[in-house]
C-alpha cells in the first residue's frame, strides 16, 4: 500500500511516499528555518504562507522522485494535530483535496505518533509494545507505546519542551535559530561540570519534567557574567546545559521502562538528534540490558516519511477520516 503523506505542523513542509509503513520511496522536505532565523523563532503567519507557496510543487516532486504515477497512490496521510493551527490547516486542506481528487482514503495522523513511527522506518524489526521518549520543539513526552495506535503518556514536561529550552538557551548565547544543533556543536569542546545548573524534580511525580528553571538559570548565568564584565566560557555553559537536559530525560525514561517492564526503548523528535543525549541513552540502555532505537538524524526532525509510516498503521486500525476532518493546535495522544 503506497501512502502519499503530508506534514506541515510547524516550519517544515514535507511530502513523502511510503510503502506498507516501512519503505520510504521519497521524503521531500522544505525547511523554512532560514525564513524565521532573523526573528529568532517561528513566525506563524510567515510559516503558513510559506507552506502554501511550496506544498503543491513539493507534492509534484515527491511523486516524480518516488517514480510513481498518481494512480499508484492508495491513500493520503496527513498531520491534523497538534501544531500551529494555521500551518496544520495548509497541509490538511491540501491533503483533503488530493484524497478527493484521487478518490482514495484520507488518514489523519497525530504528529507525535508520527515521531514515534520514525523508528519503524529506521528499524524494520521494531514492533510495539515499547517505551518512547518524544523530544521536540513543542513536546517532551515519555510514551507507553502499547500498540501501533494505542499510546499513553507516562511523563511530560510541566512547562517548556526540551527543544524550546534548547532554542531559548541558544538565543541567549547568541546562536542562530533553531539553536539545538548549534548548542550541540558548541557543547562538544566544553566542560559539562563547570556551571552548576539545576535538575528540577517535581514533587510527587517520578516521570514529569520541568525545563523553565533550567532556562532561567542559563539566562541568569549569562546576565551575571555580563554585569560583572566576566568572560563567559560559552562552550562549557553549553555543555553544562546539555548535561542538565540529558540528566533530566535519561534517568526518568529508564526508570519508566523498568517500572513498565520494557526492554525496548526508542527516542524520537528533533532533540533526539543531540549527540550527548544519544550517547547517554546508549550507556543507560547497555547498563539496563535494553535495546535502544535511535532514528538517524534525517528522521529525528519533522518529516513526511514518519507521517506516511504512522498513516499505514492508522489505516490498518480503521482510522480513516471524512472531508470534515479539522485541524487542531492541541490534541491528546
Ligand atoms: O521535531 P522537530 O523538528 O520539530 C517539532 O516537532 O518541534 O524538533 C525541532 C527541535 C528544535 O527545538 C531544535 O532546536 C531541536 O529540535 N534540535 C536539537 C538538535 N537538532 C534539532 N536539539 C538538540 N540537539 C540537536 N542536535
Amino acid at each position: 500500500m503506497k501512502i502519499l503523506s503530508f506534514e506541515s505542523s510547524c516550519d517544515e513542509t514535507a511530502v513523502a511516499v511510503v510503502e506498507n509503513g516501512r519503505t520510504v520511496l521519497t521524503d521531500q522536505i522544505f525547511s523554512q528555518a532560514d525564513l524565521h532565523a532573523v526573528y529568532g523563532g517561528v513566525v506563524p503567519e510567515i510559516a503558513s504562507r510559506s507552506h502554501v507557496e511550496v506544498i503543491s510543487r513539493l507534492a509534484q516532486r515527491a511523486i516524480e522522485v518516488a517514480g510513481i504515477s498518481k494512480s499508484d497512490i492508495d491513500a493520503v496521510g496527513v498531520t491534523y494535530a497538534p501544531g500551529l493551527i494555521g500551518t496544520v490547516l495548509v497541509g490538511l486542506n491540501f491533503a483533503k483535496a488530493t484524497a478527493l481528487a484521487l478518490g482514495v482514503p484520507l488518514i489523519p495522523v497525530h504528529h507525535i505518533k508520527g515521531h514515534v513511527a520514525a523508528n519503524y522506518i529506521a528499524y524494520p524489526e521494531l514492533e510495539p509494545p515499547f517505551l518512547c521518549l518524544a523530544i521536540s520543539g513543542g513536546n517532551t513526552l515519555i510514551i507507553d507505546v502499547r500498540t501501533y495506535t494505542d499510546m499513553h503518556i507516562i511523563g511530560a514536561t510541566r512547562d517548556d519542551a526540551a527543544g524550546e529550552c534548547f532554542d531559548k538557551t541558544a538565543r541567549v548565547l547568541g546562536l542562530p535559530y533553531p539553536g539545538g544543533k548549534h548548542i550541540d556543536k558548541l557543547s562538544q569542546g566544553g566542560d559539562d561540570k563547570k556551571y552548576k545548573l539545576p535538575r528540577t524534580h517535581i514533587e510527587g511525580s517520578a516521570y514529569d519534567m520541568s525545563f523553565s528553571g533550567l532556562k532561567t538559570a542559563v539566562i541568569n548565568t549569562v546576565h551575571n557574567a555580563e554585569q560583572k564584565g566576566e568572560t563567559l566560557d560559552r562552550a562549557s555553559l553549553a555543555a553544562s546545559f546539555v548535561a542538565a537536559v540529558s540528566d533530566t530525560l535519561v534517568p526518568r525514561t529508564m526508570a519508566a521502562a523498568r517500572e513498565l517492564g520494557y526492554k525496548k526503548i526508542a527516542i524520537a523528535g528533533g532533540v533526539a538528534a543531540n549527540t550527548r543525549i544519544r550517547a547517554d541513552f546508549k550507556k543507560a540502555a547497555e547498563k539496563d540490558g535494553c535495546t535502544l532505537y535511535v532514528p538517524p538524524l534525517s528522521l529525528c526532525g519533522d518529516n513526511g516519511a514518519m507521517i506516511g509510516s504512522q498513516a499505514y498503521y492508522e489505516y490498518l486500525a480503521g482510522n480513516v477520516a471524512g472531508s470534515d476532518l479539522n485541524a487542531y493546535a492541541n490534541m491528546e495522544l
